[in-house]
Order: C-alpha cells, then structure tokens, then sequence
C-alpha cells in the first residue's frame, strides 16, 4: 500500500498508534492530515482549505512549495546528500557559510550548521564556555531556546520543569515586559529599572564567570515582546563592559520576519554569536546554524573546537538555504514583510479598538501577536499563566472556530499570534483578520 492510498481516517488512526506528537497529552490531540501546501495556503486531506496565518511555527518563512527550493533540494540529492563534516566539504556548504556572512550582522563572520534551532544554541553555549574560559550563561524567564538539555535550562517558561535539574550554570535576569509591568512600551524608566536589575544580577553572579548572556532579539512563543532600542543596547553594553559574550537567538525572529534580515538589525546591534534555523531553509528540509564573530573564529584556528554532529553542514541542508536566501531578495520578500507588517499591525490595531478582549497588540514586521484580557484597564490575562485545560474554554472555543473556518494559527495560552509567510498579500491579510475578526465575537461574549 502506498501512503496515498491511505483514508484520512487512517492517516489519523496510524499517525496516534504509531507516532507520539510533541509538547501534548496524545489522547488530546486533534490533528489534522495535511496533503498539500502552496504559499500560504494549506489542503487536509479532504480538500479543505487553511490560511496558513503562523508560517506553520513562524518558519515557512518563504511560504509553502516553492519550485525553486524543491529544484535545488533535487539538484543537490542526485549529485551527493552528505559527507563526512570534517574530512570533506562541498561547493554548497561553501557557498551558504558565504552567503551567511553576507546577510547576518557585521560582526558575523563563520557558520558552524547544525540541524535546527535547539543544537545551534547547544553549540553556542558551548563555544561561549571554551572561548570565555568562564561557565555561567545568562537568560530570560519568557523565553524559549529548545528542547535539548542545554538549551532547555535555558529556555525560562514551563516547558523547562519536566526536565530539570537541567545543566549547571545557567542564571536568570529580567525579561522585558513593560505592558505586564503596567507600563507604556517606550517608558524609559522601566526600561532603565530592568537593565540596572540586569547588571545589578551579573555582578552578584561574578562577571568573571559569566560567558554569555543569552537573548531572543524578540521574544517569540513567549509573547512577541519587543525591545526598545534602549534596553536591547543598554544589554549589549553590559555585556561588552564585562567582557561576557552576547548571544542572539534568532532562530524565530531571522530571515526577514521582522521586516529586515535579522531581529538586531533594527537596532543596529552587533552580537558575537547568533543561533538561527527556522527561516534559514524555510523548514523545507532541517538546518540551523551558530554563526560566530571573527575573534571567536580565529580562537578556534589553533585550539581544538570540541563540538561536532553527523549532520554538521548537511549538503541538502545547505541547499535549501542558498536557494533561500537567493528568495529572499530575488522576491524582495524582506521588504514586503515590512510593508505588509504595517498593514497587518493597523489592522490588528482595528481589532483592539473593537474588541473588549483584545488589551495589547505588538507587532514588528511579521512577527504580530494580540494579547487577551479580561479586563483592558487592569491587564488581567484572559486566561492564567500556564493554564490548565479546563481553564483554556475561551481559547480552545476560538480555536475551534478559526480552522473551521479556514484559518491556521498559534493560539498560546491568552495570546493569538499572526505571522503569515513573508509572500503574504494584501488581501490575504484581509481574509484572515476577517476570521479573527470574527472568532473574536465569541471571546467578547464570554467576558460578559
Ligand atoms: C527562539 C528559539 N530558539 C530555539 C528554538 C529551537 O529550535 P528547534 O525547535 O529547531 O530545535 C526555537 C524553536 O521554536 C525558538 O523559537
């Protein structure tokens, strides 16, 4: 039997005997069976229709079924798919290790590919530990960093606590947060206060050992919370004061997402490490990658680099992301994330004007989230932090509504998240804030 003769139904039954799902109770579980995407649509297996309005998770950065990406992906399978990372190498591994150090922030310069997000940050704690000479690593409580050991000490939010004690060495500073804090985005005092409590952590920890304070240039599942300039420098500073590495996680905020190539850009702030993947091959096929500064680089000419993987700069891999990139700015797709991300935050905006239950909306580029409440004036969450099942009936509702009503999106705890693929149209955008629009009703109604 091949697989397209399956039912859906069996396509269900099979995937739930044979296959756990991730980060879920599996009896919980409603998937749907997914035949074919294109752009930023997606068709189940009986031909309905999804927007697809996350880039599945925000990494379909290009949109679905890209020719272009598919013909590289061929291209390269038939002439090899892999070779030994450190006896061989080949032109596409070359080639996107350059591409890279064209595109990423000035002080980037060498690509270490791994094969996602989790390993890059992996590799980044650990080439921070060698380079430094110095153990601790910094990171937020609202942040997500992956689900291997290193990576998820890092990570701060619940998905953490199932796998601790976790790695030594990790501490925590604040997170940027003002709408939590009560406070307006751009108040400079708040933003003042967290980075005097950052630096104030840093020297009871004992700057001298700290390697790296690890970052997400713009916080991602944990809420779409973005910095101000101030506090994403006044960060940057601290660390090049005490000598500590500053690592940018971009692995959700890159490739365009916010509306320029990388999160940093906006602010125009260098980092010695940057983790990325997602976006890096549009999740056509897996890659992530620790790009490092030139000094950390030529650290590691006469000292040994104690890190490898077997599908350390996979050539399939590498592929995918030069024919990515070449995407990226062959359709201009970064400005259009930046034009299309005004549109979607004006109409976003439209929402929490008409909806009691919509209390924030932050948006840079692509990368958009509305936050629910109870209640507009005192902030309270729609839902509690970490809520259990019984307490998500407002959401699960919405959720409901919006696939059925053709609509794919992150709905997370009190917050829906909008980020389409950076090819999103116009009137694409229109027809899905069409449906939140409408979904929305129902969680108003539940507030009164
Ligand atoms: C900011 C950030 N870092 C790291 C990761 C981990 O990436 P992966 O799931 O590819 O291991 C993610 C995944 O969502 C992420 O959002």
């Amino acid at each position: 039997m091949t697989v397209a003769e399956l039912s859906t139904q069996e396509i269900l039954d099979l995937t739930r005997e044979h296959t756990l799902y991730d980060w879920s109770v599996q009896g919980a579980v409603k998937a749907i069976a997914i035949d074919r995407a294109k752009g930023v649509y997606l068709w189940d297996s009986d031909g309905k229709r999804y927007l697809d309005f996350n880039s599945q998770l925000m990494s379909v950065n290009i949109g679905h079924g890209d020719e272009r990406v598919i013909e590289a992906v061929r291209r390269q399978m038939e002439r090899v798919c892999y070779v030994v990372p450190n006896t061989f190498t080949t032109d596409v591994r070359a080639e996107a290790g350059r591409r890279l150090a064209e595109v990423t922030p000035a002080s980037l310069t060498k690509t270490f590919f791994t094969t996602g997000g989790a390993d890059a940050v992996e590799n980044a704690i650990r080439m921070a530990r060698i380079f430094t000479g110095r153990h601790k690593i910094a990171a937020r409580y609202r942040s997500y960093h992956g689900a291997t050991a290193g990576a998820m000490t890092l990570t701060g939010e619940p998905r953490r606590w199932a796998s601790e004690p976790g790695i030594p060495g990790v501490i925590r500073i604040p997170d940027f947060y003002p709408y939590k804090a009560g406070k307006a985005y751009d108040d400079p005092e708040y933003t003042a206060s967290v980075l005097a409590a950052t630096e104030e952590i840093i020297q009871m920890e004992g700057p001298h050992t700290v390697a790296a304070v690890i970052a997400e240039s713009v916080v991602g599942t944990n809420g779409i919370l973005i910095p101000t300039e101030g506090y994403i420098r006044g960060l940057r500073d601290i660390c090049t004061k005490y000598g500590i590495l500053y690592i940018a996680d971009e692995v959700m905020a890159g490739f365009g997402r916010t509306g320029k190539w990388f999160a940093v850009d906006h602010w125009g702030v260098q980092p010695d490490i940057m983790t990325v993947a997602k976006g890096l091959t549009s999740s056509y096929v897996p890659l992530g990658a620790t790009i490092v500064s030139q000094p950390i680089a030529d650290f590691f000419d006469d000292k040994f680099l104690s890190a490898g993987l077997t599908y350390n700069s996979h050539a399939v891999g590498c592929a995918a992301a030069i024919a990515c990139i070449n995407i990226y700015k062959e359709d201009g797709l970064i400005d259009n994330a930046a034009r299309m991300g005004e549109v979607l935050k004006a109409e976003l905006l439209k929402l929490k004007e008409k909806h009691p239950c919509v209390g924030d909306v932050r948006a840079i580029g692509l990368f958009t989230i509305l936050e629910l409440v109870k209640n507009k004036a005192t902030r309270e969450p729609l839902v509690p932090f970490n809520p259990k099942p019984a307490e998500l009936g407002p959401i699960n509702k919405l959720k409901a509504f919006l696939l059925q009503n053709g609509l794919f999106t992150l709905l997370r705890w009190n917050t829906v998240f909008a980020n389409p693929p950076l090819c999103v149209t116009e009137e694409q955008i229109h027809e899905g804030i069409a449906i939140l629009d409408a979904g929305l009703e129902l969680v108003d109604a539940e507030l009164q």
